[in-house]
């Protein structure tokens, strides 16, 4: 019987070794930046997409200024939302999240970051989207 972890083996892996992390090129037109902060702790987490032209995520890239479970939870976030469409992608709930994680209650805000920042990233690119399309009409 081995000792009892308080963290389960997924936090771990994923805080050990954190996939996508970095950054895309906040200016460029197929990429939307969510940049979101936790009131409860004052921690920030940068989550980026890249879309392709069907509206889908082609890759995703993410910074996270935090505790483990945030940066676990981000790691996990680009996994998830990669191959997704922009509107299936808004629907990941911060419980799934955790969830997969086996977060801690008192961890569970951790994973809201990551909502939140997946539904400002998404929002990011809808607006880029409209900018072009209006400046598109404007010349046209
Ligand atoms: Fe990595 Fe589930 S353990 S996404
Ligand atoms: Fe701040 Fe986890 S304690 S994000």
């Amino acid at each position: 019987v081995g000792a009892k972890r308080s963290y389960h083996e997924n936090i771990v892996e994923h805080y050990e070794n954190p996939r996508n992390v970095g950054s895309l090129d906040k200016n460029a037109d197929d990429v939307g930046t969510g940049l979101v902060g936790a009131p409860a702790c004052g921690d920030v987490m940068k989550l980026q997409i890249r879309v392709d032209d069907d509206g889908n995520i082609i890759e995703s890239k993410f910074k996270t200024f935090g505790c483990g479970s945030a940066i676990a939870s981000s790691s996990v976030a680009t996994e998830w939302i990669k191959g997704q469409s922009v509107e299936e992608v808004v629907k990941i709930q911060n419980a799934d999240i955790a969830a997969h994680l086996k977060l801690p209650p008192v961890k569970l805000h951790c994973s809201m970051l990551a909502e939140d920042a997946i539904k400002a990233a998404v929002q990011d690119w809808k607006e880029k989207q409209q900018h072009k399309k209006q400046q598109t009409e404007a010349t046209a």
